[in-house]
């Protein structure tokens, strides 16, 4: 009994704080929870990145609930990245289940019921606000990586940027930016290549295949107009609560690069417009991605950089960001030793590669006179974890294996009627859902030729009423100069290229 005071006292110094936190639960010794030994997060240390892993069905998303509605609870905005489409129930409070009041019984907190303020946003053309992006905010060293083009066309996709932006030509989906390359190689082949360089068509065509496969992975639904301002991720409502916003990526599971490079994409813009944040004791904005090993399945050294670079940056502008997955080595060691919060739910041990990764898993957590922490890992409960934070000077606080609290909301999710009333009393949806296309390069290039053939036509039959005045025929010579510059000599000397959100972070970096 002495030893449970004594622990009791150790979790309740260990987990103190000055300024406000978010409860998760209660500490356990021995498999018993030790009421009101309370593990709480320090919203002051919430920048700082996390980390919740688990096997599955161990309770990692309820996990990541809990916390997104405790920060929403304290007026933080949230956005989730919903894979399996399992987190629309926090629009409606919890049933409340006798199992609950129990946990909560033996924690020492009180269950409150609770709904939240909900926004639902979808990359395609499934129910949801609309995220948009136009190719010319992308810039043309995102496109590049987006498409996975070779230097060459790289360099191409550069000059023809730098074409539409000296010439006034919005390049603002798939369809415009389509329709600048045939032109470099068709119609305006010349008056390009006076100025820019000669464009192989060679190249020219293996780009224009490079985004018709875009397009078939529906690509080309996240392109267009209106671009999403991330400010409208900040949003509190009339009580207080910060918003969550839930993006629905149910679709795109099956996609890990065009989610890894929207997932960086956001990122960069976040990063590019909020301002730097001073110590306010709180963060602006919590990012949670389930299923996070789906970021960097597939993704390129590159972008892994990239990803590595501004998960790093992004804690100064008051954003966390929070991964979720069944293994910690889903997770790239770059990454995760930036991660201050660890949260792990219980691991199977099925066979030696298990064991293995238990053992791995454990030496990189605090020692603790309290458990044996590799045993611990396989004996946990569903909705137990075994915490570790940053206490509010940045040390990590003791080891605490954790009954966690359950869901003020629902957990189980809206069904279609709820949802779609839900989308139906939207203003954003309202605002970036209409579709808008206004004149853009695909339009103005299109006029363009049109007068240059009504020109051509004209200049024929003026050349063919004179042939026949002076009954000689003569062939136009060729007029086609060639520019002294190669195409990508131009464009690493043009100041108004590295204009994209990834340029932004290139300058960053250096
Ligand atoms: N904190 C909790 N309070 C009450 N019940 C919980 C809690 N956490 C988990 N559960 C129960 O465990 C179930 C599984 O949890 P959850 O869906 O979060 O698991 P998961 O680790 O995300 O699984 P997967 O890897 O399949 O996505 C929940 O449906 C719920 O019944
Ligand atoms: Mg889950």
């Amino acid at each position: 009994m002495a030893d449970q005071q004594e622990f009791f006292d150790h979790i309740n110094e260990g987990y103190a704080t000055k300024g406000e936190a978010i409860t998760l639960g209660a500490a356990m010794l021995d498999g018993q929870t030790v009421r009101n030994a309370l593990v709480k997060i320090p919203l002051k240390t919430m920048n700082r990145h996390g980390l919740i892993a688990g096997a599955t069905g161990t309770g990692k998303t309820k996990t990541l609930q809990i916390l997104a509605e405790n920060l929403s609870d304290k007026g933080i905005p949230v956005l989730l990245m919903d894979m399996k489409g399992d987190l629309s129930g926090i629009a409606k409070p919890s049933p409340g289940h006798p199992k609950i009041d129990e946990r909560h019984e033996a924690i020492g907190i009180p269950f409150d019921a609770k709904k939240f303020p909900v926004e639902i946003f979808t990359l395609s053309k499934q129910d949801g606000v609309r995220l948009r992006a136009t190719v010319s905010e992308f810039g043309p060293v995102l496109i590049s990586r987006i498409l996975g083009v070779s230097e060459t066309q790289s360099g191409i996709i550069s000059v023809l940027f730098k074409y539409c932006d000296d010439n006034q030509l919005p390049l603002l989906d798939l369809k415009d930016f389509k329709k600048i390359i045939q032109y470099a190689t068709e119609e305006g082949k010349t008056e390009i290549a006076r100025e820019y360089g000669r464009i192989s068509p060679a190249s020219a065509g293996s780009i224009l295949r490079k985004i018709v496969q875009l397009e078939q992975q529906g690509g080309d639904l996240f392109f267009g107009e209106k671009s999403f301002d991330t400010d409208d991720l900040l949003r509190v409502d009339q009580n207080g609560n910060g918003y969550i916003n839930i993006v629905r990526l149910t679709d795109i599971q099956d996609r890990p690069k065009l989610f890894s490079t929207f997932m960086l994409c956001l990122l960069a813009e976040i990063y590019s417009t909020f301002p730097e944040q001073g110590d306010t004791g709180r963060p602006e904005l919590v990012i949670f991605i389930d299923e996070a090993h789906l970021i960097f399945k597939e993704a390129s050294d590159a972008l892994l950089d990239q990803i590595e670079s501004i998960v790093k940056l992004i804690r100064s502008k008051g954003v966390g960001l929070y991964f979720v997955t069944q293994n910690a080595t889903d997770i790239p060691d770059a990454v995760l030793s930036q991660l201050g919060l660890k949260i792990q739910h219980a691991l199977r041990a099925f066979t030696a590669k298990d064991r293995k990764a238990i053992k791995l898993t454990a030496e990189n957590y605090p020692l603790s006179d309290y458990y044996q922490t590799d045993q611990l890992l396989t004996s946990l409960g569903t909705g137990e974890a075994l915490v570790s934070v940053l206490n509010e000077k940045g040390i990590p606080t003791p080891l605490a294996a954790t009954m966690l609290r359950a869901p003020m909301s629902r957990m189980d999710i809206l069904n279609d009627s709820e949802l779609k009333s839900l989308i139906e009393n939207s203003k954003l949806a309202k605002e970036y859902n209409e579709e808008i296309d206004r004149e853009s390069a695909y339009e103005l290039l299109n006029k363009k030729i049109e007068i240059a053939n009504q020109e051509e036509a004209k200049e024929k039959a003026e050349k063919e009423r004179a042939a026949v005045r002076t009954g000689s025929y003569r062939r136009s010579s060729s007029r086609r100069r060639r520019s002294s510059k190669s195409s990508l000599e131009k464009v690493l000397t043009s100041p108004t290229v590295i204009r994209s959100v990834l340029g932004i972070l290139t300058k960053m970096l250096r």
